[in-house]
């Protein structure tokens, strides 16, 4: 009887999975971290990894496809000619120098700026041409978090968090403060509701602004030099955070860097943008492009603090 039950159970399982496979919520099953981490003891892990991703398993599935984007501010070119993917529930920055694009690249892939030429996919729509319901679906889908953790100074936490409920959604107001409640738990601001933004610390702040972000649940969240005006430590929790968030409710992360501190701890795979070439000089690992480039760029890059 009790083999009966389990093999029901089982079952039951295996149709859930199939279900939720059908429905895009396997990420939490095969993500890449998770995938490190049921490696045997004494594998080398990295195989295992490999073996992980291929043919058709769905943490190599792009959610994210930017195809020959080419991005100008009148004549001036910025980016030109660049292609590459995320996948679902990975963590991905763009690297490079002051000036190279990357805030340029980010702001096309949130639909701030239109392509001069080329396209930008999200979730299969292509977020420049996108409008009416197509574009209100897939705005909602993004979370942004920008340098400056942009709270409304007038505002308390708790109203700031509630914004983007108040605009996307017609929940009522018992609901979205419970939301908010929820949100402002999950980034340890737990109590803070009332307080205005002048009174809590920087990194109190980016964490505020990143249960802004999450409020609506995105699919896709977007940083820009989050860490920007943080010390070291307070950087370093962030990521923590950041990390979890990213581990436990798998949201697929795009972070924009020029900072080498961060690359290490967040970073599953990095793309390297180059003033010169205005395109991608480099693409990997953090540790693959520390350590198996021979292009000089990326070795100034990752060696410069040490200069
Ligand atoms: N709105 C704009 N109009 C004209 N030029 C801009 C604008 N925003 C950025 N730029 C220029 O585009 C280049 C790339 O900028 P940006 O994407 O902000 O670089 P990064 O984020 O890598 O530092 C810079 O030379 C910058 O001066
Ligand atoms: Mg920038």
């Amino acid at each position: 009887m009790d083999r009966q039950m389990a093999g029901c159970r089982s079952q039951g399982v295996r149709i859930r999975r199939q279900e939720e496979q059908k429905s895009g919520v396997e990420e939490n099953y095969f993500r890449s971290s998770d995938l490190r981490k049921r490696a045997a003891p004494g594998m080398d892990e990295a195989p295992y990894y490999r073996t992980g991703i291929t043919v058709g398993s769905p943490n190599t599935e792009p959610v994210i496809i930017v195809e020959n984007l080419t991005a100008r501010y009148g004549d001036v070119t910025i980016l030109e000619d660049v292609s590459f993917e995320v996948r679902r529930g990975e963590r991905l920055m763009i690297l490079g120098g002051s000036g190279c694009g990357k805030s340029t690249l980010l702001k096309h892939m949130i639909g701030l700026l239109k392509p001069y030429s080329g396209r930008i996919l999200i979730n299969g729509i292509d977020i420049a041409q996108a409008d009416g319901e197509a574009l209100h679906r897939v705005r909602r889908e993004i979370g942004v978090l920008f340098q400056a953790d942009a709270l409304f100074g007038s505002m308390s936490l708790a109203e700031n968090v509630a914004l983007p409920l108040v605009e996307y959604t017609g929940l009522p107001p018992e609901l979205i403060r419970e939301i908010v409640r929820m949100k402002l738990g999950l980034v340890h601001l737990a109590g803070y509701e009332n307080h205005m933004p002048a009174e809590l610390s920087g990194g109190m702040r980016k964490r505020a602004g990143l249960a802004r972000a999450m409020s609506l649940d995105p699919t896709f969240l977007f940083f820009d030099e989050p860490w920007a005006g943080l010390d070291p430590v307070t950087a370093a929790e962030l990521d923590i955070l950041i990390r979890s968030l990213n581990e436990g409710i798998g949201t697929t992360m795009v972070f924009v860097t020029q900072e080498l501190a961060s690359i290490f701890s967040l970073a599953e795979r990095a793309i390297m943008l180059h003033k010169d070439t205005k395109g991608i000089i480099a693409r990997g690992t953090p540790a693959d492009l520390r350590e198996k480039s021979t292009d000089p760029r990326v070795l100034h890059f990752f060696n410069r603090q040490a200069d």
